[in-house]
């Protein structure tokens, strides 16, 4: 197909996937014993059964880099033939520089253009429509768009209207320019900035840097007013699939997968209805996760796709909402063999993934008290941190090797 002055139209495929979750499971029992809740009340109001927590050796840009290799591994290049990293996350390593900046070198590339997208849990969205218009406009072969989030971290794990929610781990998917039709098609992106403070964290910023006084009044943790989130996420991921689908010539009843953002089945569910489709057209995956943020979309699509729920010729919309309020969608038409990502987590290891640490600097043990017990971890102080893999070399170095 060709552009109104006839050049070929560059479309971005998706050609790779990947995820990775880490190993430790929290169970809505474990948070029974934390705060005043039951696993009745966070499985009839929510779906979820358990969520995972990354171990304390782990972070954002180690899960992330796992995750991108795995989708790099599935497309069949090579980390170097990556052109631009976008990664999504609301759980950043550091607040500077970018966590897209450590995973390049953990993967071993030496020429992308590599940057964070905030857009909390819309960002895997927001990136993946970034990575398209940078492919379209010339700009980009093959751009790894990775959601990566460690929330556990950033939880009151006395606030049961929260802590119940949120989980780790990471997607990626590789886009990549072709001039063959399908890809990703018709793109819808809001932001509704009246819905700033309704999912927020208050302190660590420059309105209200850290201090001892904003750790004591619990300002470094996820708020959330639950119920006006959730009148927001029914309506308007509704709405937003809706739109991106009639950009792209299609009706809801032509797409084979939604893949929504994984954070509350009856959001899903009331998703499906006010689409009128079916919720076996719902991929769902929170009971396992809970609510990854920015990296639940991609977990869920590398586990659609690995599942056999996605065949070439599928449309598939991945939709999301989130804290802004923002919400994005992106219909696919599929394009890639199915088949291609089953063997990624085999191939990419997490032991063998690390992310060079800075020279002459401890970090304290990033694991929250409440979670000590479960990581089987003493408490804040004591923790061999020098001694434990992945995303660690042994001895810290400016050169540390980073693998192939
Ligand atoms: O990725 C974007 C991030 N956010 C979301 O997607 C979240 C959107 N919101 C939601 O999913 C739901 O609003 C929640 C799951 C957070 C809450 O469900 P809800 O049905 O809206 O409950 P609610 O906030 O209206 O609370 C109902 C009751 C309250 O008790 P009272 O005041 O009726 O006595 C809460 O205190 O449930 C209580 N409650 C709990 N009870 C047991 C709140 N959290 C819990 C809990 N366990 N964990």
């Amino acid at each position: 197909m060709n552009d109104a002055s006839g050049r070929p139209i560059r479309r971005a495929h998706v050609t790779g996937w990947g995820r990775y979750a880490p190993a430790q499971v929290l169970t809505n029992a474990d948070l029974e014993k934390m705060v005043d809740t039951s696993d009745e009340w966070i499985r009839t109001r929510t779906g979820i059964r358990e969520r995972r927590v990354a171990a304390a050796n782990e972070t954002t840009a180690s899960m992330g880099a796992v995750a991108g290799l795995r989708a790099i591994h599935t497309a069949g290049i090579a980390p170097d033939d990556i052109d631009l990293i976008l990664l999504a996350t609301l759980t950043p390593d550091y607040w500077m520089p970018s966590t897209a900046a450590l995973v390049k070198e953990a993967i071993g590339n030496t020429r992308a253009t590599a940057f964070d997208v905030m857009a909390a849990c819309s960002g895997f969205v927001y990136g993946f429509a970034t990575a398209q218009a940078y492919i379209q406009a010339g700009l980009a072969k093959h751009v790894l768009v990775v959601g990566s989030e460690l929330l556990t971290r950033f939880l009151d794990y006395t606030d049961r209207s929260t802590c119940i929610l949120f989980g780790d781990g990471a997607g990626a998917v590789v886009l990549s320019a072709s001039d063959e039709p399908g890809g990703a098609l018709g793109v819808e992106m809001t932001t509704e900035p009246q819905g700033a403070y309704m999912i927020w964290l208050p302190a660590g910023g420059s309105k209200s840097p850290p201090s001892a006084e904003t750790i004591a009044r619990g300002e470094h943790y996820v708020r959330m007013e639950g119920n006006q989130t959730y009148r927001f996420a029914t309506k308007t991921m509704a709405t937003t699939a809706l739109e991106s689908i009639r950009r792209s010539g299609l009706e809801p009843a032509d797409i084979d997968l939604f893949i929504p953002h994984q954070a509350n089945i009856r959001i899903i569910e009331a998703v499906a209805k006010g689409l009128d489709l079916p919720m076996d057209k719902m991929f769902i995956n929170l009971d396992r996760y809970g609510n990854t943020s920015a990296a639940s979309v991609p977990i869920a699509l590398a586990e659609a796709v690995n599942e056999g729920r996605v065949e070439i010729g599928d449309n598939v919309t991945i939709v999301a909402f989130g804290a802004g309020f923002t919400s994005g969608a992106v219909t696919i038409e599929w394009t890639a063999d199915p088949a291609r990502g089953r063997s990624a987590d085999d191939a990419v290891r997490p032991e063998d993934v690390r992310v060079r640490l800075p020279v002459d600097w401890d970090s304290v043990d990033p694991i929250p008290d409440a979670l000590a017990d479960l990581m089987g971890q003493p408490g804040p102080v004591d923790v061999p941190l020098d001694d434990v893999a992945p995303g660690e070399p042994e001895h810290a170095h400016p050169h540390a090797e980073v693998p192939a």
